[in-house]
């Protein structure tokens, strides 16, 4: 049978990057996946290419009006969520001398405001025996130069692994961190990343050359690791981070 048969999940962030490729390997395993988009049309897109087991929503989570009516908008599309993978999030690269407030809020309002009260509104509809995944990243355990405001949102986030265990242990809903290293998706562009195409193009090659394996890592190698979590094959699995990043934290 497979893993994830006749569960639903939902994945924020799901039209692109890890999230797109999480939702593939989701439906591969026999989910339906619920995905949300920031915009409609990126939620219709994604949505399409998934095909029939995947549906999305609009959700901006940096918009606390939208995350304060988001829970009756999935309960409408699927009254129970067996798995949610906490996903959608930013970065920006900036010096501390250089960095403002707005670069300052607008990572921790997405990477933990916006999560962390997405996961208070997805709570509700989930029954005993859910699994709970966070997309945390390396940033919160390495020394990564202008990296600091992301780094801290990731560290501040990558806590809710232990204190939300604890805290929904009685509902026996299980919560883990899947924290990659450097992956290519488009989060490396200049549009999301904040800088002009050629400095993303050398601090990629520097932060290359400083992962063992030797390669950034491919979308799909973090899927496989969500779907692990998202499953009953990790059923005696939690408060756990599994790093993923070809040794870069590690070795
Ligand atoms: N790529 C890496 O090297 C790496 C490493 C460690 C951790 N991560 C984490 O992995 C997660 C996914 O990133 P990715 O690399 O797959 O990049 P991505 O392709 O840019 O995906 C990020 C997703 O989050 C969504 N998002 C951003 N701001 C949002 C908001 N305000 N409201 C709702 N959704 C929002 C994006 O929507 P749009 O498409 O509309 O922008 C997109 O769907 C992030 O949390 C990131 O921190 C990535």
């Amino acid at each position: 049978m497979k893993r994830l048969a006749n569960k639903t999940a939902l994945i924020t962030g799901g039209n692109s990057g890890i999230g797109f490729a999480t939702a593939k390997d989701f439906i591969e395993e026999g989910a339906t996946v619920v995905i949300t988009a920031r915009s409609q049309a990126a939620v219709d897109a994604a949505v399409k290419e998934l095909g029939p087991q995947a549906k999305g929503i609009a959700l901006d989570v940096a918009d606390m009006t939208q995350v304060k009516s988001f829970g009756a908008k999935l309960k409408a599309v699927a009254p129970v969520v067996n798995a949610f993978f906490v996903n959608a999030g930013i970065a920006k690269f900036s010096s501390i001398e250089q960095a403002d407030e707005q670069h300052f809020d607008e990572q921790f309002n997405v990477n933990v405001k916006g999560a962390y009260f997405s996961i208070q509104q997805v709570l509700p509809l989930m029954p005993e025996g859910s699994s709970i995944v966070l997309n945390t990243s390396i940033n919160a355990s390495i020394g990564m130069p202008n990296a600091s405001v992301y780094s801290a949102t990731k560290a501040a986030f990558l806590t809710l692994v232990r204190t939300l265990s604890a805290e929904l242990l009685p509902r026996k809903i299980r919560v883990n961190a899947v924290s990659p290293g450097p992956v290519s998706t488009p989060l490396y562009t200049p549009d999301k990343m904040g800088l002009p195409g050629e400095q993303i193009q050398a601090i990629g090659e520097a932060i290359a050359g400083k992962i063992p394996l030797g390669r950034f890592g491919r979308p799909e190698e973090i899927a496989r690791v969500v779907t692990f979590f998202a499953s009953d094959d990790s059923s005696f699995v939690l408060g756990a981070e599994l790093i993923v990043d070809g040794g870069m934290a590690t070795l």
